[in-house]
């Protein structure tokens, strides 16, 4: 790895300076940045979050253990039900009496869908984890005529068939479901149904204009590329939005990533490339914006992103000798301790990124690709848990732009890449909380912090998630490996400057509050 100047110089820390002011504001963070997703896939619903007769489950089915975790990391949404099992899916077959709902092949993941757990039980479960739901619908296929009738059934107060079939059902209120997905990666060959740019932006036009028909409160998210590697990137948001633009409110992205490679430098790296894909996603949409001459601006829905790619090829060999199996465990990575360094280096993108993007699920929640993993017997947090809870926690309020001076170095893919990355988050409370990364495996950095816009503050404490085994995972044997390290400090921040050291690989969050006279 290069370095420059501010690289370790005869074993003294190298330095980087991080200058914040109370006006370099971007924008509110929206609570919605801190979501997460739940797909009808492996053992997310079914022995995840349902799972009838476990003693640890209400009488509902549904496991109090899980939710209590869910609780704790303040997830304010929840993408549901999918996913790629979405475009195959029949939202009609998840209501009614349970013992009529039909099996079906889930053809996205070669499984059996039982829709034991459907639209009644997900909005009932949701509410007890204290999140909003976000409704995907099928436009692989089904079309506007289910997307219609859904929102009917799901939003109307009563007296029409849909919604009174809805108070037949058990569910006398509308369940309220204020956002909603027109698909899920329809630009992929993967997915049941897939269309060419022009036709989904017709279909998702279509839909947008009659759902909000049916409930003028509603936003919908449009389906961006399902990641910035296709081939089709960047026409596909060009063209789709031409059928589409003055009727949707947000573009969605995805992206997952992981270290093949075994390359750390270059993996902690890729918060950049997400940086980027961010970056020009909201150009793609204000430039089919400006072509539209519209005044109205796109902001966006990042709601797939993580790490992803332990199970890889073990999931195809799962799906080959278990085909149309239930309950799979499928895409069940177990995270490693960089894994979550990873995590919370995105999670400082998408931070500083809050002016354009205003949702975003960290995929998924429960046993697939997630920050919660369960058995039989009870549930622990993944290495990936921590950085989620603690920017959900922590992030709320104004982001604002730090400016950073850091050592750089360059990886096989990345030139240019800053050690120290931050998001700074002003809270309503005037709480200043300081999320950074040092991406150098090698070398603490010592982080001179000119805070003076501030006035008189105090660092409270400093969180970091550190370890010198990068490869460190919690299992359900030892499920407290990586967890967060508290300091205490309680320390006057003088003329303004502080300096604090950031471990080597590390994520940290560094906590400041109004010092009371
Ligand atoms: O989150 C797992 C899968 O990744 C989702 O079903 C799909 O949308 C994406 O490709």
């Amino acid at each position: 790895m290069q370095t420059d100047s501010h690289s370790t110089v005869n074993g003294t820390p190298a330095k980087a300076d991080l200058l914040l002011d109370k006006d370099f504001v971007i924008d509110r963070v929206d609570d919605r940045l801190f979501g997460s997703f739940i797909e009808h896939l492996g053992r997310a619903v079914y022995g995840g979050i349902y799972d009838p007769g476990n003693p640890r489950s209400d009488q509902h089915g549904f496991r109090q253990d899980v939710i209590e975790m869910i609780r704790r990391l303040r997830i304010p949404i929840i993408r549901y039900p999918g996913g790629n099992f979405v475009s195959g899916f029949n939202w009609e077959d998840s209501i009614g009496p349970r013992e009529q709902r039909p099996k079906r092949l889930d053809l996205a993941w070669s499984s059996t869908e039982m829709n034991q757990f459907g639209l009644h039980e997900f909005c009932d479960w949701s509410r007890q984890a204290g999140s909003q739901v976000m409704y995907a619908i099928n436009l692989g296929t089904r079309g506007v005529d289910a997307a219609r009738n859904v929102v009917e059934y799901a939003n109307h107060p009563k007296g029409n068939y849909w919604s009174d079939l809805r108070r037949e059902n058990g569910a006398a209120e509308p369940f309220g479901i204020k956002l909603w997905c027109l698909g899920n990666e329809m630009d992929g060959p993967w997915q049941i149904g897939q269309k060419t740019a022009y036709e989904y932006g017709r279909a998702a036009n279509e839909c947008a204009k009659v759902m909000k028909w049916v409930d003028p409160s509603i936003a919908v998210v449009a389906c961006g590329s399902s990641s910035s590697d296709m081939p089709t990137f960047g026409a596909w948001e060009l063209e789709m939005l031409e059928q589409c633009y003055e009727n949707v409110d947000f573009v969605s992205l995805h992206r997952y990533y992981g270290n093949q490679k075994n390359d750390l430098s270059n993996f902690l790296a890729k918060s950049m490339d997400m940086d980027a894909f961010i970056k020009t996603v909201a150009s793609l949409c204000d430039a089919a914006g400006a072509k539209k001459k519209s005044k109205k601006k796109l902001n966006l829905s990042f709601d797939e992103w993580n790490v992803w790619y332990h199970t890889l090829d073990q999931d195809k060999e799962t799906i080959a000798q278990n085909r149309w199996g239930e309950k799979l465990h499928l895409l069940e990575d177990v995270y490693t301790f960089e894994d979550a360094l990873l995590v919370g280096g995105m999670l400082i993108t998408l931070i500083r990124n809050s002016d354009r993007v205003k949702i975003a699920c960290l995929a998924q929640l429960v046993n697939v690709i997630a920050p919660i993993m369960t058995s039989e017997r009870g549930c622990w947090a993944q290495t990936i848990y921590w950085p989620l809870m603690l920017a959900s926690h922590f992030g709320r309020g104004t982001s604002l732009q730090p400016v950073i001076k850091s050592p750089r170095s360059s990886t096989c893919e990345y030139d240019d890449v800053p050690l120290i990355d931050a998001a700074a988050v002003l809270g309503d409370d005037e709480s200043l909380n300081i999320f950074a990364i040092n991406r150098s495996i090698e070398s603490d950095v010592q982080l001179e912090c000119d805070l003076r816009a501030f006035g008189a503050i105090k660092l409270d404490e400093t969180i970091s998630l550190q370890s010198d085994d990068l490869k460190l995972k919690n299992t359900e044997e030892k499920p407290d490996s990586v967890f967060p390290k508290v300091r205490k400090y309680g320390s006057r921040v003088e003329n303004g400057n502080i300096s604090i050291t950031l471990p080597a690989a590390s994520w940290n969050v560094l906590r400041f509050s109004k010092e009371i006279a």
